[in-house]
């Protein structure tokens, strides 16, 4: 085996990612892939439909916030067609040429993995327009006047793209997914208790009286964040020789920092920052992330989705404010402004 590090490696091969601690408790199949009942019922029409045809299925992107199961999707869709899956991501094609090696090295029928495909820069995007439409790649030889375009055309493939950042994805790009643009959804209680019931076979360990219930609650909606509450859990009854019961949980939590609607510390600081230093917002998101000492795309990404979810915050055309609900969360009095809304 090479010992090159991944990072290194512009494509990686179905299963060279098997150390990786999302692979272990990765769903191989429909029924164990629980929830997201609308994107699965469409991909199962379109990868029949495909099979039917003897052609391969569409190109898909899919798009929503971290964890919720979009990789997980992309190593599905290959299982259940057969095929087999080549996975890079925006960040590893640097240049037109790398894109053009990931694509003229597919066999045909093979499905094209692109993760974060936000990050891809526009020039090499438009050398992906030819091949996802009319399946040809379009190279430039020489420069200036002399310069000729000579035409490749690709084996038939699969693009599966994913994405935590639509709005970054240009419309010629988007529109550019025949197969669909599909959003994931957070999951609810029941359906991440049901996950956590799988894992915990899977990881061998035993749990009690509606442990799986209070991760669930506290799990962002997140299967991904309930895992890793599951996996440093199950450490803490260990070492502690306690059962995984509901108080383990709890404790094993309490010691992680997280609140019982699952705040993290980093969620709190942010609440509390709009609240004391920005009376409440609207803030800026530079300004929030200057604040916090945090990258913008850390609050985008991780921190937001889930206040928005929960109601703690809401996006306006000025930035972020909180809202009721968050101040009641935190214990502090609203400004009275904020207070006037009620009324
Ligand atoms: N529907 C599901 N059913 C069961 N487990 C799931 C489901 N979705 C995700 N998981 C679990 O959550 C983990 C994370 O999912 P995945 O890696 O697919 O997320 P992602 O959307 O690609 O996240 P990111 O944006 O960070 O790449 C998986 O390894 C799997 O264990
Ligand atoms: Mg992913």
């Amino acid at each position: 085996m090479s010992s090159k590090p991944i990072k290194e490696k512009m494509v990686v091969e179905e299963g060279e990612h098997a150390s990786f601690l999302d692979n272990e408790l990765r769903p191989s199949n429909w029924q164990d892939y629980v929830g997201q009942k609308a994107v699965k019922d469409n991909l199962k029409i379109l990868i029949q439909a495909a099979t039917e045809r003897g052609v391969p299925p569409e190109h898909v992107l899919f798009y929503g916030p971290p964890g919720l199961g979009k990789t997980t999707l992309a190593h599905l869709v290959a299982k259940e067609t057969g095929r087999s899956i080549k996975i890079t991501s925006g960040p590893a094609i640097e240049r037109v040429g790398d894109l053009a090696s990931v694509l003229t090295n597919l066999a045909a029928g093979d499905i094209l993995f692109i993760d974060e495909i936000h990050r891809l820069n526009k020039t090499i995007e438009e050398v992906l327009y030819p091949a996802m439409e009319s399946g040809v790649l379009d190279i430039i030889i020489g420069k200036g006047p002399s310069a000729r375009t000579i035409q490749l055309e690709l084996p038939p493939f699969t693009l599966l793209a994913a994405t935590t950042r639509v709005a970054m994805i240009s419309s010629p790009l988007r529109s550019r997914f025949s197969g669909g643009v599909f959003r994931l959804e957070f999951y609810t209680e029941d359906e991440i208790a049901e996950i956590l019931r799988r894992s915990a076979k899977i990881i061998g360990v035993k749990i009690e009286g509606g442990a799986e219930k209070e991760i669930a609650k506290r799990s962002r909606f997140t299967p991904r964040t309930a895992n890793y509450f599951l996996k440093r859990a199950r450490d803490f009854a260990q070492v502690e020789t306690r059962p995984l019961n509901q108080e383990t949980v709890k404790l094993a939590l309490k010691l992680l920092g997280i609140d019982d609607k699952g705040l993290s510390p980093s969620d709190r600081r942010l609440l509390e920052i709009i609240a004391d230093k920005f009376t409440g917002g609207p803030v800026g998101l530079g300004t929030l992330a200057a604040a916090l000492s945090e990258e913008e795309a850390t609050i985008e990404e991780f921190n937001e989705p889930y206040l928005l979810q929960l109601g703690f915050i809401e996006r306006t055309t000025r930035g972020r404010a909180l809202t009721l609900h968050a101040y009641a969360h935190l214990g502090k009095t609203p400004p009275a402004n904020l207070q006037k809304k009620l009324l």
